[in-house]
């Protein structure tokens, strides 16, 4: 590798490391990290840290002042080139005299989609993608983002703590505790990186969760009860602290007195309608909920499997054996035979204590619904706006 491609692919390692600090900070909009250097020199470095906040390179400029004249940028994400809640970031970077930039992939937001790169290169910098050698890290770090963006759909991790031989609960319906302490840190870490966390209405009526953030530090994510007429009880965790933390009920048609309950309650209630479960994730990619854990049990879990809906699962597994007649993983009809089983792939596994941590893929083919874009897709920088307005 020539030294110039060297340099290239450690200040882009660089940018990639602090767009990652603003993991679980930045929904509605994609993680961003922005490297300025000249002369071999770090000038500026910036980061996205969340709606309101100053995008990656605009934080980056800001450092670096007059050095930005005649640097190459180190971005991992195409730089805007509308106007958002702050100018565009094209313009800011064309009157700094930024040289060259060396971009990971290209923003895949139909308000940008090109038009970043259009506007540099009209201003006469030299834009470099690389030959797309970033392009896969860069869609790996922003996955939710670019999902939703492509075809309006929410990221969704299944989450579940299985015994060894992969039931859910015992048969009375008592789960706590499947896995140990150190798994159960791991599942709080995943939900303060998601946008919502999603149950079905049986696992609130049986456990009646908080899904709160507990064990490790971070913000609690949005709340979501999935049910086909949303009768979930008034006096249940969730709705109790529906004001305290954002609540949502998708339900496919509400009960009337039901959804008055909730409504009154400070829960948001939305129709999924006639599309099920993939109008209901619909409505919250909508919303700039992009990347939800679904903590359902089998049935919800079940269903988001079959209809092509999940796109990751990981599984707790811990050394327990609970035995016949107990919830199993998934309530979902069985394959008649191995071969016509969904074999997952991009599978990686760690200890937590006496627990394995199974990570996988659903296999491309079974996520492989229709996906066209429908409604509505988000501003990079407008989404807060309709989050916070409701859906
Ligand atoms: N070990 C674990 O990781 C884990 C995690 C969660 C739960 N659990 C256990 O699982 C058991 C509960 O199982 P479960 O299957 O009842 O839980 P669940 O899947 O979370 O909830 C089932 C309910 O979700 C709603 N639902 C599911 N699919 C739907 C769809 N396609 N459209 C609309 N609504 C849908 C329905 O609510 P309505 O009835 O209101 O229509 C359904 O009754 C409990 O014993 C709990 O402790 C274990």
């Amino acid at each position: 590798m020539d030294e110039d491609r060297r340099d290239d692919e450690r200040y882009m390692d660089e940018a990639f490391a602090l767009a990652e600090r603003g993991r679980g900070m930045t929904h509605p909009n994609p993680l961003v990290g922005a490297v300025l250097v000249r002369d071999g020199a770090v000038v500026g470095r910036g980061w996205h840290a969340g709606p309101g906040k100053s995008h990656a390179e605009a934080v980056a400029l800001r450092e670096a002042g007059p050095a930005a004249r005649g640097a190459t940028l180190y971005c991992t994400l195409e730089p805007c080139a509308h106007h958002g809640r702050t100018p565009p970031c094209a313009d800011a970077l064309v009157a700094a005299g930024v040289e060259r930039a060396v971009v990971a992939m290209g923003d895949p937001n139909p308000l940008v989609d090109g038009r970043g790169f259009d506007r540099l290169r009209g201003a006469g910098i030299a834009v470099d993608t690389g030959e797309g050698r970033w392009a896969a890290q860069a869609r790996g770090q922003n996955a939710a983002f670019v999902k939703a963006m492509s075809c309006g759909l929410p990221l969704v991790t299944c989450k579940s703590a299985v015994s060894l031989d992969g039931k859910v609960a015992a048969a009375g319906g008592d789960a706590r505790w499947i896995s140990g302490l150190e798994s159960r840190r791991l599942a709080h870490g995943l939900r303060a990186a998601a946008d919502a966390v999603m149950v079905g209405a049986g696992t609130v009526r049986r456990d009646d969760p908080a899904l709160t953030v507990r064990h490790v530090e971070g913000r609690d994510p949005a709340r979501v009860v999935v049910s086909r007429r949303g009768e979930i009880p008034v006096s249940c965790r969730l709705v109790a602290s529906a004001r305290q933390t954002r609540t949502i009920v998708l339900a496919e048609r509400f009960a009337p007195p039901a959804r008055a309950a909730l409504d009154a309650a400070g829960v948001e209630t939305l129709e999924m309608g006639d599309e099920g479960l993939a109008g209901g994730l619909r409505l919250l990619a909508a919303g700039g909920l992009f990347d939800v854990l679904c903590e359902g049990g089998p049935q919800l879990t079940g269903a988001l499997l079959a209809e092509g809906l999940a796109d990751r699962i990981v599984l707790f597994v811990a050394p327990l054996l609970v035995g016949r007649g107990a919830p199993d993983l998934l309530a979902a009809p069985a394959v008649t035979t191995i071969a016509a089983a969904t074999r997952l792939t991009g599978v990686t596994w760690e200890r937590a204590g006496d627990d394995i941590v199974l990570r996988a893929d659903m296999p491309a083919a079974v996520r492989s619904r229709d996906l066209r874009p429908q409604g509505d897709v988000v501003d990079r920088t407008e989404a807060v706006t309709r989050s916070e307005a409701g859906f």
